[in-house]
């Protein structure tokens, strides 16, 4: 399989690829995870590493990571946020300039998405985002792959989002945008995506014909969606707003009622973790309709194919 060179040296927002080089990068997932269910084994990062840093708690990112660098016969390190200390033992500058000595790629999870993009301004190997505050690409990709596998392309296929216009929904629309999908978000005021993605989306959108909406009204939203998607009240940093957020939100969630507004066999996604009872009913997530775990496995085969685009140059 020959791999895709993206033009960008790193992968910080889904903005850095462009609608073709997503596509490219679907296609190749595909084959990576036919190949891998195969038992083939791949080489594609033969004794590269890459180095991990997590400032907030993980399942699913460390573990997709780690084993996707394995797979690939490379190897990953996790570095906590509490041993590296970004900014306070020594500035972002310093370790991007040393880890980029030592590894061949580096993953940032991280607050501030400025922690991002001074990593990748002076580590001179790729840096991927591994979710901050305002964005979560590799989810993104990772969630329309899951669309695109399941239909065969992604023509003609609408997208709901309900609950907060957060770093999930920022980057969803994005690649929703670029890959031609049509999207309708759900969100209380105040609580939209923020304007930056939604002026950059609606341009991308103008090129692939994919329909954007945003709204407060969720039933309007959902209606024809053939995917309805939600992600937490609550975003990692924002525990002190709980209370306040639980009431702003309580409108917002995906229950079997708000699914009977979708299009008939409407699947269900959420990025996990989910809070049961909170943006999505147990009865909901746990049925045959949710395709979540589709989604978190697929972090793993994207992850790799976005790896070997930017670790391979
Ligand atoms: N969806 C996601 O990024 O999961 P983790 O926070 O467990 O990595
Ligand atoms: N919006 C959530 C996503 C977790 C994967 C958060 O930032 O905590």
């Amino acid at each position: 399989m020959r791999i895709l060179k993206v033009k960008s040296k790193d992968f910080l927002s889904v903005e850095d690829f462009s609608g073709r080089e997503i596509n490219h990068i679907f296609a190749f997932t595909s084959a990576l995870k036919a190949e891998i269910k195969k038992g083939k084994k791949h080489n594609y990062l033969h004794r590269k590493s890459l180095a991990m840093i997590f400032e907030k708690d993980s399942t699913r990112t460390r573990v997709s990571f780690e084993t996707g660098m394995t797979q690939l016969g490379g190897h990953a390190l996790f570095i906590s946020g509490e041993e590296i200390k970004l900014g306070k033992r020594e500035t972002v500058h310093d370790i991007a300039k040393v880890l980029s000595r030592y590894v061949d790629g580096i993953m940032i999870r991280t607050f501030s998405h400025a922690n991002v993009a001074e990593m990748a301004a002076y580590a001179t190997v790729p840096v991927i985002n591994g979710l901050s505050d305002s964005f979560h690409p590799c989810q993104a990709l990772a969630d329309i792959f899951t669309i695109y596998e399941r239909e065969k392309g992604l023509r003609g296929v609408k997208l709901s989002y309900v609950g907060d216009g957060n770093n999930v929904a920022n980057s969803l629309l994005h690649c929703a945008a670029l890959t031609g999908v049509d999207i309708s978000i759900a969100c209380p005021n105040g609580y939209r995506p923020d304007e930056g993605v939604v002026e950059f989306s609606r341009n991308a959108a103008m090129k692939t014909g994919s329909r954007i909406e945003i709204t407060d009204r969720i039933e309007e939203a959902v209606k024809g969606s053939n995917y309805i998607y939600t992600d937490v009240w609550i975003s990692m940093g924002q525990e002190r707003e709980s209370a306040k957020r639980k009431k702003i939100f309580a409108k917002y969630k995906i229950s079997k009622r708000l699914l009977s507004a979708c299009a008939p066999g409407c699947r269900v996604m959420h990025c996990l973790p989910a809070h049961r009872g909170e943006e999505i009913d147990a009865d909901v997530l746990d049925s045959e309709r949710s395709i979540v775990f589709d989604q978190a496995e697929n972090r793993l085969h994207v992850q790799k194919a976005i790896m070997c685009a930017l670790m391979t140059k």
